[in-house]
This record gives C-alpha cells, sequence and structure tokens, in this order.
C-alpha cells in the first residue's frame, strides 16, 4: 500500500478578517513545490471566501467544526453541507479546545465525521492527552480510547485524517519528545487497523501542538507522522511555509 502525501494543515481558529486572505494568497503561491497536501481552515466566515481566493491553486479549504444536522433551528451553528457549498474540503472536528470548551464528547465527535461525510468532507479527528493524564500515565490509554470512540465504522474506504495534540503541547511552545510522538502515533496507527484493516495502515496520522518552522522536519520525519496540524504557525505565511517545505 503507498503512503499517502503527508497533509499540513493550518488550524486559524478565531483569528482572521478578510485581510487575512493575503496570507492564504502567499501560501498558495509559496507551497506549489511542497511535497505535502497543504490545507488552511480559516474562521467559518472566511471559507468561501478563501476559497475562492485559493481557487485553481493546490491549498486547499476547511471549516473547524459542524453540527450533525444538514439544517434546522441551530441557531450559531454551521452544517457540513454550508461548509461544503463554501467551497471546503475538509473539516477539523473534535478539536481539544471543542472538547473542554463545548463538552464535546466521543460520540458527539464521531456524529459530527457522520455529517462531515455526509457532506462529501475530509474529516480530520483529533484526539489527545491533558498533562494530568499524561502524567498519570494514562496517555495512551486515554488517546486510543478517544480513537476509538471518535471514528466511526462509516468511515472504512473513506478520507479522513487523525491528529495527535496533546492538549499540553497546545500553543504553549511545549512538545513531546520524538519518541514520545512515535510512541503514541504507533498506539494510534494499531487501533487504526484493529478498527478498519489494512486500510488503517493508509491514515495519515498528524501531530499537532507547538509545530514551528525550527521544529518541523525533526517531527514530520517521525515514525508514523503523516503530517502536521498547525495553529499559531499557520497564521503567518512565512511562518506556516517554513513548516510546508520542511519536509
Ligand atoms: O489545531 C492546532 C493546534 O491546536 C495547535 O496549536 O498553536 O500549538 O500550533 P499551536
Amino acid at each position: 500500500m503507498t503512503a499517502p502525501k503527508p497533509l499540513i494543515a493550518g488550524n486559524w481558529k478565531m483569528n482572521g478578517l478578510a485581510a487575512a486572505l493575503s496570507e492564504a494568497k502567499a501560501v498558495a503561491a509559496g507551497a506549489a513545490a511542497s511535497a505535502a497536501r497543504v490545507a488552511i481552515c480559516p474562521p467559518s466566515l472566511l471559507v468561501h471566501r478563501m476559497s475562492e481566493a485559493l481557487a485553481g491553486t493546490p491549498v486547499l479549504v476547511g471549516g473547524q467544526d459542524c453540527h450533525t444536522d444538514e439544517s434546522g433551528a441551530f441557531t450559531g451553528d454551521v452544517s457540513a453541507e454550508m461548509l461544503a457549498d463554501a467551497g471546503a474540503k475538509l473539516v477539523i472536528l473534535g478539536h481539544s479546545e471543542r472538547r473542554s470548551g463545548y463538552r464535546e464528547t466521543d460520540a458527539l465527535v464521531a456524529g459530527k465525521v457522520k455529517a462531515a461525510l455526509r457532506a462529501g468532507l475530509e474529516p480530520i479527528v483529533c484526539v489527545g492527552e491533558t498533562l494530568e493524564e499524561r502524567k498519570a500515565g494514562q496517555a495512551l490509554a486515554i488517546v486510543t480510547r478517544q480513537v476509538r470512540g471518535s471514528l466511526p465504522t462509516e468511515l472504512a474506504g473513506k478520507a479522513f485524517a487523525v491528529a495527535y495534540e496533546p492538549v499540553w503541547a497546545i500553543g504553549t511552545g511545549l512538545t513531546p519528545t520524538t519518541p514520545e510522538i512515535e510512541e503514541m502515533h504507533r498506539a494510534i496507527r494499531a487501533t487504526l487497523v484493529e478498527m478498519f484493516g489494512e486500510a488503517g495502515r493508509a491514515v495519515p496520522i498528524l501531530y499537532g501542538g507547538s509545530v514551528k518552522p525550527s521544529n518541523a522536519a525533526e517531527i514530520l520525519h517521525a515514525d508514523e507522522v503523516g503530517g502536521a496540524l498547525v495553529g499559531g504557525a499557520s497564521l503567518k505565511a512565512q511562518d506556516f511555509l517554513g513548516i510546508v517545505n520542511a519536509l
């Protein structure tokens, strides 16, 4: 089975006004020769404009969350169909900021994954342990449980990615050691193979948490790392390109 191209996705979180589209265009200009698939996931209000701005470039646009339902009385929510209609090709689901801030459970995340598939979006499903859980020696158990609970069987045969983001590494400048990343990615791989058979070997497992140009090459070349999910360092084209072109 040939390994898929690594995926490097920028998660802009709640950052970016229309003026920031120039950063996305600069990413597209500088990423043309990248060995990776490159994506930017801006706030939902920018998905449409960014999709238009990046049309004809290899850079994909994604959402950061979606509702489980296609439409209805859900004030303030955005459906997977709306993201797809606006030009998104992917969607981040189950980010720890949503799991902690909005009490998203594995079951809810799995429901959102089904919604993404219904709309033809490629889900990037996030998992990761807290510092307390790591200190208690529970990191592998917690993360593999999240993988089992957040990935519905409907993903069989579909394109999707898993992003391992240790909560304590997000926005802190701290990262696990390379052996720690590899240990976790191998455990996630084994779980994916358990769940999806041989097809589980082709699922990209991204690492996320304080990825920056200076540590990107080492992380991206670690065993079982199939790309990166980048927060802060994806906001400026120069930094993001330093990661995208580190492969
Ligand atoms: O989804 C990406 C993210 O949570 C990592 O954020 O700022 O540590 O790269 P950051």
